[in-house]
Parts: C-alpha cells; structure tokens; sequence
C-alpha cells in the first residue's frame, strides 16, 4: 500500500478562514491537504453573507417597486414569488461554488471530503485515514447559538432555518437585535411581514454608534419595523401555527415564527481540540497575534478565535496564517481596523472607534466628532437615501472612526477604512476632490465639515 503524503500544512475546515489560508498556501509554493465535512466555502457562502444579501436584494428590488410611483414610475407589487426568490439566491450561491471549487482544484490543493477530527497536532483523522502535515491550521467556524433550553425546532429557528424557508412569515419575532436580526427583520419586512425584534440590551445595532442605531430604529419605525430593546424573554412556547414569547415583564407576543439571532458559538466541541491540550477560552481557541496556538505547530484562524466573526476577517487571517508558515511576515491583523457592514435598510457600514469608544479610550475632551446629513448628498436625494456620515478624530490628530447610514453606504466603506487604517487626518481628506454626484462626496463633506470649511451644510 502507497504511504500516504505528508503535507507541509493540514487545515481543518474550508470556510472564509480555511480555504482563503489553503489558496495562499498554495499560491507561495506550499503542499497543503484540506480537510471539510461540508461543502467548500462554509457559512458564508452557503449559509450566511452570500444567500442573505441574495435575499436582501431581491428585498430591496420589492421596495422599489412598490415606491415606484415616487419616481414618476407606474407599476405594481403583485407579490413576492418565495420559489423564485430561492432560485435566484440558489443560482449565486452555485456559480460561486463551482468557481470556488474550480480554484481549489486549479490551485493544486489537496481537498479531502469528510469530517474531520484532531489526533494530533500533526494528524487529523477523516473516515478512519490519517491525514498528516508538518504544521495543522485549525478554521473550524462556528454555528448559531440558542438560549439555554430553547431548543430549534418547529417554529423555533436560527438563519439557517430561516434561509431555507419556502414560505414568507407573516409576522416574525426576531430575537437580537445584532446583525443577522437586523437584516431578517428588514428582508421580511420587504417581503410584506411585519416583525418585532427583542433586544436584551438597550437599544437596536447595540455594538454601532449611538447616533446610528438611534437613526435605525427612527427608519425601522417608519418601516413598520416593531422593536423592543431592554427587554429579555422569559418563555417561549410553541404550537401547530404559532410560536409565542414572554418577555421578563409580562407582556406577551406572538407570531408565526421565532428567529433567534442571539450570536454564534465556536465550533470546537468534538474535534479533538481538548485532547491536543489546546488553550482554549469560553470554547474559542486562544491564539496570538500571528494566530500561534498555546500548541506548536498549530494555528487557528476565522470564527474560532474570539473576536469580530466576520469572513473578511477570517481571509485575511486565513492568508497570514499561510504566509507565516510559508515563511514571509506579513504584519499582524489590526482587528479595530477591520470593517463592518450591516445589509438592512437602511444600510449600516462602520469602521474605527464609535465616539462613545473613543472617549473612553482618549477621554471625552480629546475627541471631536461630525455628523454630514445625507440630505445635503445630490446622489442620496436621486436615491431617496436618507441617513448621515459621522466622523470621529482625536483633536488635532488622526481620523479614529467613521461611521455610515443610509442606502447603499456599505459600497463606501473602502475609502472609509483607509482612511482609518492610514491614520489620515482630516486636512488630508478634505484636500482630496471626491466625484460629484456620488455617494462617496458625502464623505468628502464629512471631512470640509470637520476641517473647518463645509460645503453642502448648515453649520
Ligand atoms: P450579534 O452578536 O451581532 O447580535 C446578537 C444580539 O442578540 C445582540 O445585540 C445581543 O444583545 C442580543 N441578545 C443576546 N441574548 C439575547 C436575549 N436572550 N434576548 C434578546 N436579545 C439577546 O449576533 P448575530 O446577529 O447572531 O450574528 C452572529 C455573527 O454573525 C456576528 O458576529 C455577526 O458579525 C456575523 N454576521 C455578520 C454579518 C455581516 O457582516 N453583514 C451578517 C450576519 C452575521
């Protein structure tokens, strides 16, 4: 019998973190053997960011039917075609599957299907084989979390439920008002349900800007969009058509379903993980800034490793966990400086300190802030966009961040990042002449604004 191969690397999970750390590898020349239970491109790409913002699109075309009028456009919402609205999702979900794949193969990466478990740092057992390399990087990603005795079933879901409905609810509760709740909350309400969210703590988007989650729930109200924040549900009960919560101070809802969006949990139960001695914390494994586990030669990257759960983060951890190992010394990732998007209506995009966040870290008196409405923006009025750019600095020092909402602002984080990521001060932006009329040159107004000489704003 031929002996088996070993590798220079072995990953176990080809997610976000996984598969971006086995194309690099790849990519610098490493023999790399890739390890998943599933299906290549994990939660992202198949039950997360790309369905949602699918979904979230087909969501929004529904809107601007329906508000066709306003733009001197007559046509009418027949209805929302939820097998069509899947077809559509399911069509992008595979072109970019099968062009994943392709890579994979295109790459030379040895992919090996089946679920994997760690015997030791150097082995990992699928299907009774071993599957052995000289360094193990673990990108294991995580599953959506309940609450303690709330079991998933029926009624009750999670976004993976939630994706693969084939009916519409009509009026959902969502439980957490984070991410995944938000842009449920906002697709169904599209779709023509009327959903109220619970939110523990006290207010919608509770990790943004104050001033942007204070704009969302004035949006969320007008959308129809039921919300309550500070609240905590105490029971939760089910029957054949209705799901029904209580929350701790007695009022009750019901509705025909419960999404409960309460945050995602590490996948590192059952992997072997304990047995390797591997440091870990809340069940995160701990790693350090080059993603070194407490193991040698073991690495972890993506969802596993506390912090923002977000697939860009996992890549580009995923792509420096591979270029460490290939021997190249990429610097390490700063984790405030990583953005984030938000895909509801209106949009959510942020990156940096929130004002609260830098006043705590430089004191209240070091920092200056600006909020540019998006009523002084020629291409938000076209779009009927409404929502503000605020900025953040230290006085007379750096940009430390920026935060959007509004239509189709996520498109204008990138120059939002690096103006973070540069440590760019104000005068240096307002220098720079942003394309008129783009969405973009309200972030240029922004910065005349906080430099001093603003253009479009009443000061
Ligand atoms: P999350 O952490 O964003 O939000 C969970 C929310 O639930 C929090 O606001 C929390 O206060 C609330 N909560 C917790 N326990 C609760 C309770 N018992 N009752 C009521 N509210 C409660 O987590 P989420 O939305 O589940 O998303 C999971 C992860 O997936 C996040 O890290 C997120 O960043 C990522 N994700 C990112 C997306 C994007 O970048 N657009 C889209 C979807 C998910």
């Amino acid at each position: 019998m031929a002996e088996s191969p070993i590798h220079d690397i072995v990953i176990l999970g080809a997610g976000s973190g996984g598969y971006a750390a086995a194309l690099r590898a790849a990519q610098v020349g490493v023999d790399v053997a890739l390890v998943e239970a599933d299906k290549v491109g994990g939660t992202c790409l198949h039950r997360g960011c790309i369905p949602t913002k699918a979904m979230l699109h087909s969501a929004e075309i529904a809107d601007q039917v329906r508000d066709s009028a306003k733009f001197g456009v007559r046509s009418r919402l027949d209805g929302i075609d939820l097998d069509g609205v899947n077809a559509f999702k399911r069509g992008v979900v595979d072109r970019l599957y099968k062009g994943l794949r392709g890579l994979i193969a295109g790459r030379g990466v040895n992919l090996v299907e089946g679920r994997g478990e760690v015997v030791s740092p150097r082995q990992v057992r699928v299907a009774g084989e071993l599957i052995e390399g000289r360094q193990l990087i673990l990108a294991t990603g995580s599953h959506a979390r309940s609450l303690p005795g709330l079991a998933i079933e029926g009624r009750v879901m999670t976004s993976d439920q939630a994706l693969a409905l084939d009916w519409a609810p009509r009026n959902p509760i969502v439980l957490g008002g984070g991410v995944i709740g938000l842009e449920f909350a906002s697709l169904w309400s599209s779709f023509g349900a009327r959903p109220v969210i619970v939110e523990a703590l006290e207010r919608l988007a509770p990790n943004e800007d104050l001033a942007v989650s204070k704009q969302l729930e004035r949006a969320f109200r007008r959308r129809g969009i039921g919300f309550k924040v500070g609240a905590k549900v105490v029971d939760v009960w089910q029957s054949q058509d209705e799901v029904g919560i209580r929350l701790e101070n007695g009022e009750e809802l019901s509705g025909d379903l419960l999404l409960v969006a309460v945050g995602r949990g590490p996948n590192t139960d059952a992997v072997g993980f304990e047995q390797l001695g591997l440091e870990l914390d809340l069940g995160f494994v701990v790693a350090d800034r080059q993603l070194r586990t407490n193991v040698a030669g073991v690495w972890a990257v993506g969802d596993i490793v506390p912090g923002l759960q977000l697939a860009h983060r996992g890549f580009a951890q995923g792509i420096a966990a591979a270029e460490r190992i290939a021997g190249l010394r990429p610097p390490p990732l700063i984790e405030a400086g990583i953005p984030r998007v938000t895909y509801c209506d209106p949009e959510i995009a942020s990156v940096g300190l929130t004002e609260a966040a830098a006043k705590s870290e430089h004191g209240a008196d070091a920092i200056e802030t600006v909020e540019y409405n998006l009523a002084g923006n020629g291409r938000s009025q076209v779009l009927g966009a409404q929502g503000f750019v605020k900025l953040v600095r230290l006085a007379g020092g750096p940009v430390l961040g920026v935060h959007l909402i509004g239509a189709r602002v996520g498109e204008l984080i990138g120059e939002a990042q690096l103006i973070v990521n540069w440590e760019a001060h104000p005068e240096d932006v307002a220098e720079l002449v942003h394309a008129h009329p783009t969405q973009d040159e309200a972030i240029g107004e922004a910065f005349l604004a906080l430099a001093g000489k603003p253009l479009h704003a009443h000061v």
